[in-house]
């Protein structure tokens, strides 16, 4: 239980105007997680291996935060990288913290507007995409992978913090009390997807749960790399899931936030 005093210090922190809490926070930068992708050495490998692997033109992430891993993208592909970031606070930081690389760019706002808003250029560019954009009720992942299927026909997505059903040691995010999980996806035809091939027990940092997926025109490439493994079936982990449960489950794709 947070002790009285942390929680004034909380609440403090929280009323702060945006102009101070940025500041406030870069006087201490955070080396959140441990370093990027939760401080994941097996996930950050995998990142590196996709990246190396394939041909890709540009890079877009959800949920800058602190830009720990748009800077590692950014380092790692040599790529264009997009970010996206709600709150301002975070954005601000991540103003300053990435301004010395001129191929990042930060957007402040919802993920699902600027991947629209990319998704309307001309051309056939192939995408890697890290979809970490939550906290909160608002879950836009769903609508952000219909959004990359249906525009990109060369594209590879992790989504951070998604059940490993068949590796309990691996954590993964809740909404609205659910699990992230293969129920929460909308379908993706032609599309396939994979799981880390290393273990948790293997993994280090915060041992969160990520899947990759791969369209069409990629997915051989991605299941070539060491890194990953496909997605098994749920019955064999006893996890349960019929068509009727998964249309229940599905999120509303209409968000009041949208810009
Ligand atoms: C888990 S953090 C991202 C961590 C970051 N990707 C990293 O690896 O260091 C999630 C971030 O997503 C942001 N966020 C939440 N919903 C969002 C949305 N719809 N669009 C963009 N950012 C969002 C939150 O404010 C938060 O900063």
């Amino acid at each position: 239980m947070m002790r009285f005093r942390d929680r004034v210090r909380r609440t403090v922190d929280q009323t702060l105007p945006t102009w101070v809490a940025y500041r406030k926070d870069l006087l201490r930068p955070m080396r959140l997680y441990g370093g990027p992708m939760n401080g994941q050495p097996g996930r950050q490998q995998l990142v590196r291996d996709i990246l190396r692997e394939i041909a890709f033109d540009e890079v877009v992430e959800t949920g800058t935060y602190r830009g720990v891993t748009t800077t590692f993208l950014s380092d790692v592909s040599g790529l264009p990288v997009h970010s996206a970031e709600t709150a301002e606070r975070f954005f601000r930081y991540a103003q300053v913290r990435c301004a010395d690389r001129p191929g990042i760019a930060l957007h402040h706002g919802d993920s699902r507007g600027l991947l629209r808003r990319l998704a309307e250029r001309e051309g056939d560019a192939a995408l890697f995409c890290y979809l970490d954009a939550h906290w909160g009720e608002d879950v836009p992942r769903y609508e952000e992978l219909l959004t990359i299927h249906q525009r990109w026909s060369r594209a590879v997505v992790i989504i951070d913090d998604f059940r490993v059903h068949d590796d309990p040691g691996y954590g993964h995010e809740t909404y609205h009390g659910r699990p992230l999980d293969l129920d929460y996806l909308p379908e993706l035809p032609g599309w396939q997807m994979f799981f880390p091939a290393l273990s948790a027990a293997e993994e280090g940092g915060c041992k969160r749960g990520c899947l990759v997926l791969a369209s069409a025109e990629l997915a051989a490439a991605v299941e070539a790399l060491p890194g990953v493994r496909p997605v098994p079936p749920r019955e064999a982990a006893g996890a349960v899931s019929t068509p009727g449960q998964r249309a229940a489950r599905a999120p509303e794709p209409a968000s009041p936030r949208l810009p």
